[in-house]
């Protein structure tokens, strides 16, 4: 009869569970728990049980406890203790441990036929035949996460492109463009298609240049990183600053990087000034580094395209510039239908979007906001639920200045012209 005795885990036991995991499987499909996952729960105290035997580290069954469910992570056997009941035994020890910190369910996802498979039939777990395990990694590999977080870089959700409403030009045009060709680019290599590895975004403030931006992020599941000149500038100049990051980023196989207002940086260089043409010089080279690898995406914004160093727009550093123009009609209607539903109003939204020329998406929400406030005081005061009506809307819409005039809606339609590259 073996002798093995098993034991609680202990922190020593580390290296040896971490070995006896390269010498336990005995398929070739990969774990549906990694590893790093096994030992960042051994790290937070999961149940955890060893097997030794003449001192040896033979056998590991490493758990984790989810509220009322656990998971057993990992059965791990040396070869040589196969098929003895040492994987049952260290398996029901286990189980032990994670009734006793509350579970209800004890549940464990292996590949067919791997370690492990025998013991939980010996043990009463009962395989759920016909259901699919699917899973969805994020590219993000562990070395990427401390650059990730010294950046400040956060992962937006994928459903912030959804949450964009009307802009359907814009729309198209960034999808078609930036998204399409970054998350399938195989195909595009396939059509001599380059994926854009820099663009700028321009048009006036608050027509969702920083929310499509962000929203791409989401899109692909990058990382979205943005870099505040403001900021940088504290450090021991905007030009060092600059290239510091940009170091760090280069780090990173997936990245969006982010500048907004980019002109603060990449304004006309003023010759009298050296630090201005450093800080320019400095944007430039970085961003000819940055296009070095794939996988990576700048988008630059601004609102002033035309006081951008020209040097900045020159071919080769930007793949496109992009308008994104003031809502028409079509999306006006649009963000008001969106608006107007949340409040339950049944205002007309094709007058709204007649009186709103000029209005920003920003504006929008804005007037909107404040018609549902008033509402919401108004059903309070009145003790009947109020709703908004167009007369409302058109009243708060009289009273908001839209932040495109007519003057800025002709500068930005020969901005198009003189600037776009789409
Ligand atoms: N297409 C859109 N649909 C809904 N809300 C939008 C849209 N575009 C912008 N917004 C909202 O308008 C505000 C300003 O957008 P932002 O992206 O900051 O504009 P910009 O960067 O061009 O100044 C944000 O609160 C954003 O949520
Ligand atoms: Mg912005």
């Amino acid at each position: 009869m073996a002798v093995w005795h098993v034991r609680d885990f202990a922190p020593d036991d580390l290296e040896a569970v971490v070995r006896l995991d390269g010498e336990s499987p005995t398929t070739d499909r990969p774990a549906v728990f990694r590893l790093s996952e096994v030992v960042a729960a051994l790290q937070a105290q999961h149940p955890c049980v060893v097997a030794t035997a003449d001192g040896h580290l033979v056998g590991a069954a490493a758990g984790r406890v989810d509220g009322d469910r656990a998971w057993v992570l990992r059965i791990g056997l040396h070869p040589a203790w196969r098929n003895l009941g040492l994987g049952t035994a260290l398996l029901s020890a286990l189980e032990q441990r994670l009734r006793g910190a509350g579970a209800r369910t004890v549940a464990a996802v292996l590949p067919e036929e791997e370690t492990g498979a025998t013991a939980l039939g010996n043990s009463g777990f009962r395989p759920q035949r016909g259901l699919t395990y699917f899973e969805k990694a994020r590219s993000v590999t562990a070395q990427d996460s401390a650059v990730l977080s010294s950046l400040g870089a956060t992962v937006p959700a994928a459903g912030l492109w959804g949450q964009l409403t009307g802009m359907a030009d814009e729309k198209q045009l960034i999808e078609r463009r930036l998204v399409l060709p970054l998350a399938n680019p195989e195909l595009a290599a396939e059509h001599g298609v380059e994926p854009p590895q820099a663009v700028v975004l321009f048009g006036p403030p608050g027509t969702g240049k920083s929310t499509f931006a962000t929203a791409v992020a989401g899109r692909l599941g990058w990382p979205f990183v943005e870099l505040f000149p403001s900021r940088l500038a504290l450090e021991d100049g905007l030009a060092n600053g600059l290239s510091r990051r940009f170091e760090e980023i280069a780090q990173l196989d997936h990245v969006l990087v982010f500048i907004d207002e980019v002109e603060e940086v990449a304004g006309a260089r003023n010759l009298a000034d050296p630090a201005s043409v450093g800080v320019v010089n400095e944007l430039l080279k970085a961003i000819v580094r940055f296009r070095d690898r794939d996988g990576r995406l700048l988008i630059c914004a601004t609102n002033t395209v035309a006081a951008l160093d020209p040097a900045f727009l020159r071919h080769g550093r930007f793949d496109y510039v992009l308008p994104v123009g003031p809502p028409d009609h079509e999306a006006r209607t649009a963000l008001w239908a969106s608006y107007t539903a949340k409040t339950g109003a049944e205002a007309a939204i094709t007058v709204l979007a007649d009186a709103s020329e000029g209005f920003t998406p920003a504006d929008i929400k804005q007037a909107a906001r404040a018609v549902a406030q008033a509402t919401f005081e108004r059903t309070l005061d009145s003790g009947e639920r109020a709703r908004p009506t167009t007369g409302d809307y058109l009243h708060t819409i009289r009273h908001t200045r839209p932040t495109v005039t007519h003057d800025m809606a002709l500068e930005f339609a020969d901005h198009t012209i003189r600037y776009g590259r789409t």
